[in-house]
């Protein structure tokens, strides 16, 4: 007798899919063959990903609007998913947001936020989802930063976000090596999206024309190969794998100044 999974739809999940690295994801995943699930909070955007997708004769992916930083959407996510008949096998969790300047004047709320979005849901939507993916044999991919590697004043609450991210993906990479489940921590660095924007970044820090920030699609393909090689982390881009070997050489106090002196000029 078949069991109920046996008809489930195996999909990838991929996380803020609305914008930026998520979109990107959902696009070149889907152009390689996979079957997705989408989610963010704005409907009309994972509806008109969806349908372009569909266009190039790929099934149309699964979309769920949702705010993932609400305390019950990871659950309610998994919940809708489940009904769907979707088994999930691959988790892209990329949905995230940063605010720049001073702990001490950004909104309160809006910071915790971040913690909301960035830490809690990517844990809760991990571990909700961990038993179909270990079934499957799947993957993880959680989205961090090059932030993840050092800390960040004026992006301070971001930054140590994604420090969690990190130090979250290395130890279940380590966990899971032997259920034959991947892991794989993506840490970009200045990328241009909608990120800059909600941050309250300045319109420079998203310029496509200055080198050191990279497109969301290059991103994209970095994190896709390496989530497929099964690495336990990802680096894109020569500028942020300098940034990450040099980090913990440089003195700590030396370290601090430079990343303040940097977020400081990309204030808005
Ligand atoms: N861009 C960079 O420079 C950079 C660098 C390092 C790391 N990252 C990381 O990359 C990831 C993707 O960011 P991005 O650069 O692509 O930024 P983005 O263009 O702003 O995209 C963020 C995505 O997350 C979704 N999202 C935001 N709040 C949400 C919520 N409460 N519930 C559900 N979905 C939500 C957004 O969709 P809705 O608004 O429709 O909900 C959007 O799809 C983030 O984790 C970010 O921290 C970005």
């Amino acid at each position: 007798m078949a069991k109920p999974t046996d008809r489930a739809r195996s999909l990838t999940l991929i996380t803020g899919a609305s914008d930026g690295i998520g979109a990107e994801f959902a696009r070149l995943m889907a152009a390689r063959g996979h079957d997705l699930a989408l989610c963010a909070r704005r409907l009309d955007r994972l509806d008109a990903l969806a349908d372009e997708i569909a266009r190039q004769g790929r099934p149309r992916p699964l979309v769920f609007a949702l705010d993932l930083g609400d305390p019950a959407g990871s659950e309610h996510l998994a919940a809708a998913l489940a009904a769907a008949g979707a088994r999930v096998e691959i988790l892209v969790a990329n949905a995230g947001y940063g605010l720049i300047g001073p702990a001490r004047s950004l909104d309160r709320r809006g910071q915790i936020g971040i913690v909301d979005l960035n830490v809690r849901a990517l844990t809760d939507i991990t571990l909700l989802l961990l038993p179909q993916i270990v079934e499957a044999r799947g993957r993880i991919l959680l989205v961090g930063s090059i932030g993840s590697w050092l800390p960040g004043p004026y992006l301070a609450v971001y930054y140590a976000s994604k420090a969690y991210v990190l130090s979250f993906g290395e130890a279940l990479w380590r966990e899971l090596r032997d259920t034959g489940v991947s892991v794989t921590t993506l840490c970009p660095g200045p990328t241009v999206t909608g990120f800059q924007a909600r941050a309250g970044m300045a319109a420079a820090a998203a310029s496509s024309s200055d080198p050191r920030i990279m497109t969301a699609r290059a991103v994209a393909e970095a994190g896709y190969a390496g989530l497929m090689a099964g690495r336990r982390t990802v680096v894109p881009g020569w500028r942020n794998k300098l940034v990450q070997w040099l980090a913990p050489l440089a003195p700590r106090t030396r370290l601090l100044n430079m990343v303040a002196r940097m977020q400081e000029s990309r204030t808005g």
